[in-house]
């Protein structure tokens, strides 16, 4: 049983010496999301496809006085997953905060009649699977320290109704109730949460975004502009960090208050 202590202002988005594990921290959500784990006084390691822009975003977390790590990793492989682990605990003991960001699919190209089942496979690996793993692997190391949060990137998507998304929309929807789930697996030690982003300008939004799908996002979303890394990071830093003590199994969506689609 843990008991409650009334926390002093400053304790509450304080992360100091805490180890976080960013899947995707290269780039976009993820990278703006190290920075604001660093910010708050975590050690980051960096686990991406793109060692080179992971190396990039190392510089710059450790800019900020706090011990950073990139790590080459494809989420899609066990193996990797499993050596990614065992070397941010050899650099730095254990692992505290886990932000399962790397993810993909959907993008309004999931057309039932022309993709198979190993499309659909994919977007439940790299969604789902990768980061169930990554929980398993880590929630040991996070409930021996005492201090344990996970966040999932889930997506509007998970909500969202729409031509050809089928298969990440579904994704991202488990990843929803997964994490509704899990929270009374991992419980009381370790928290987990997923953050739901609307329309985020990051380089895989950039892919699929006109100016004309953006008019006609813009026209459903009460705060007129789309969001960017760094409002889907203020709320990662929320669920990280103690402020969110007695939060756990939730999905927020930060989405201006509205829903954006490609159709
Ligand atoms: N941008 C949006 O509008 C938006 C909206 C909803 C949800 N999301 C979700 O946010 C997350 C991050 O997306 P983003 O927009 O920041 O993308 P991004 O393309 O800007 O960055 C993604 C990062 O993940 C890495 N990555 C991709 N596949 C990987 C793999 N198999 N293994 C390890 N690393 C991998 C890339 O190298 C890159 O550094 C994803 O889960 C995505 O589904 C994004």
């Amino acid at each position: 049983m843990q008991n409650f202590q009334h926390k002093a202002f400053d304790e509450l988005f304080d992360l100091s010496g805490k180890i976080a594990i960013v899947t995707g921290g290269a780039n976009g959500i993820g990278k703006a999301t190290a920075l604001r784990l660093a910010e708050a006084g975590a050690n980051i390691a960096i686990a991406d496809l793109k060692i080179e822009d992971a190396q990039a975003a190392v510089k710059d977390i450790e800019a900020l006085g706090v011990k950073a790590l990139a790590i080459e990793c494809n989420i899609l492989k066990d193996d990797d997953l499993v050596a990614m682990v065992d070397k941010v605990v050899a650099e730095f003991g254990t692992v505290n905060v886990l932000i399962n960001n790397a993810g993909g699919g959907g993008g309004g190209r999931e057309n039932p009649t022309k993709i198979s089942v190993d499309d659909i496979r994919r977007d439940f690996e790299l969604n789902v699977f990768s980061g169930w793993r990554l929980c398993q692997l880590c929630v040991p190391y996070m409930k021996e320290s005492g201090y344990g949060s996970i966040v999932f990137t889930t997506s509007m998507s998970s909500i969202n109704k729409s031509p050809n998304m089928s298969g990440y929309g579904g994704s991202k929807a488990a990843v929803n109730h997964m994490v509704a789930n899990l929270t009374h697996d991992f419980g009381p030690e370790v928290r987990i949460n997923a953050v739901g982003p609307g329309a985020t300008r990051t380089a895989a939004l950039e892919s699929v975004l006109t100016p004309e799908i953006e008019e006609r996002m813009l026209s459903h979303t009460p705060i007129k502009r789309l969001g960017e890394a760094d409002d889907i990071a203020g709320a990662m830093l929320y669920f990280a960090a103690p402020i969110s003590e007695w939060v756990s199994g939730q999905t927020l969506f930060v989405n201006g208050g509205g829903v954006q689609t490609l159709d």
